[in-house]
C-alpha cells in the first residue's frame, strides 16, 4: 500500500499582495519521485521551501510522515534534517573542506561520532563520485562535483524526503548528467524525491508523476509520459511548446 509522506493540503502563501500559493493540494507517497514543472514566477520554488519552513504558510496544512511541521527550536532543526534540500547554487561551506561540509550535520543534529561521520561520508562521496575529493575545498571542485557533493551532504543527514530546486540549472551542459546519474540513482534506490526540473530525460528516466503549476496553483498532474506527450490543459500545452523549441 502507497503510504502518503509530504502532503499539503489547501496551503495558501502570499507575499505582500502577492498570492504566491493558491489552494495546493499535493500528496507525495514514500518512494515517489514527483517533478515540479512550470513558467518562472510559478511559485514552484516557494512551494519547496514551504515543506521545510524555509517559508511559513497563511492557512492550510504541511504534513511529514503524519506529523504537522514544527514551527521551531530543536523540533524545526530535526525537520531540516529530515527534509534535504539541494539548491541551484551548491550552497557548501567555502571554508570547510567537502568531507567537512558532510560531516557537520551528522556531528551537530544526528549526533553522530566523528569517526563514524567520517566513515558514512566517505561512503557517500564515494557514491556520487567524488570521494578523491574529501580534502579539498568547495572552489578546488567542478560544478558539478559541488552539486554530487551538495547531494551527498544533504543524504547525511538519513532524510525521509529530498526536495532539489534545479540542481542542474547552473551548471554547464556537461556537468548536468553526471548530476542527474546520481539523482536517477537515489531514485532507483527507493528515496522519496521531490524535484523541480525541466530535464525530460530525468523526468523520464525517474519520475513516477508530473506536477504542472502555473500562477500558484497546480494545474495538472500526470506520469511523465502523459504530461510530456498528451498535456490535458492549455496553459501546460502553451509552456511545453515554449520549453520544447529551447
Ligand atoms: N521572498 C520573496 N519576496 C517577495 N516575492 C517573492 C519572494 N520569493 C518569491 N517571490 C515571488 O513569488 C512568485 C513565485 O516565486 P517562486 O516560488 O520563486 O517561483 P518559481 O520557482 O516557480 O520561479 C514570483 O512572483 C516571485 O517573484
Ligand atoms: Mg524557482
Amino acid at each position: 500500500m502507497a503510504q502518503p509522506l509530504v502532503v499539503l493540503q489547501d496551503v495558501n502563501k502570499h507575499f505582500g499582495d502577492l498570492h504566491v500559493l493558491k489552494s495546493i493540494d499535493l500528496s507525495v507517497d514514500k518512494g515517489e519521485v514527483v517533478i515540479v514543472i512550470g513558467p518562472s514566477g510559478s511559485g514552484k520554488s516557494t512551494m519547496c521551501r514551504t515543506i521545510n519552513r524555509l517559508e511559513t504558510i497563511e492557512s492550510g496544512t504541511i504534513t511529514i510522515d503524519g506529523k504537522p511541521l514544527p514551527e521551531e527550536g530543536k523540533d524545526l532543526a530535526q525537520l531540516r534534517a529530515d527534509v534535504g534540500m539541494v539548491f541551484q547554487s551548491f550552497n557548501l561551506f567555502a571554508h570547510k573542506t567537502i568531507l567537512d561540509n558532510v560531516t557537520l550535520g551528522p556531528i551537530k543534529v544526528r549526533k553522530k561520532s566523528k569517526s563514524q561521520a567520517e566513515k558514512d561520508a566517505m561512503a557517500l562521496l564515494e557514491r556520487v563520485g567524488v570521494q578523491e575529493q574529501a580534502h579539498k575545498y568547495p572552489a578546488q571542485l567542478s560544478g558539478g562535483q559541488q552539486q554530487r557533493v551538495a547531494i551527498a551532504r544533504s543524504l547525511a543527514m538519513e532524510p525521509k524526503v529530498m526536495l532539489f530546486d534545479e540542481p542542474t540549472s547552473a551548471l554547464d551542459p556537461e556537468m548536468i548528467n553526471e548530476v542527474l546519474d546520481v539523482m536517477v540513482g537515489l531514485a532507483k534506490d527507493g528515496m522519496t524525491m521531490i524535484v523541480i526540473t525541466h530535464e525530460m530525460g530525468f523526468a523520464r528516466k525517474a519520475a513516477n508523476r508530473v506536477v504542472f503549476m502555473d500562477d500558484g496553483q497546480i494545474v495538472e498532474q500526470a506520469t511523465p509520459q502523459e504530461f510530456f506527450t498528451n498535456p490535458r490543459s492549455a496553459r501546460a500545452k502553451d509552456f511545453l511548446a515554449k520549453i520544447l523549441t529551447h
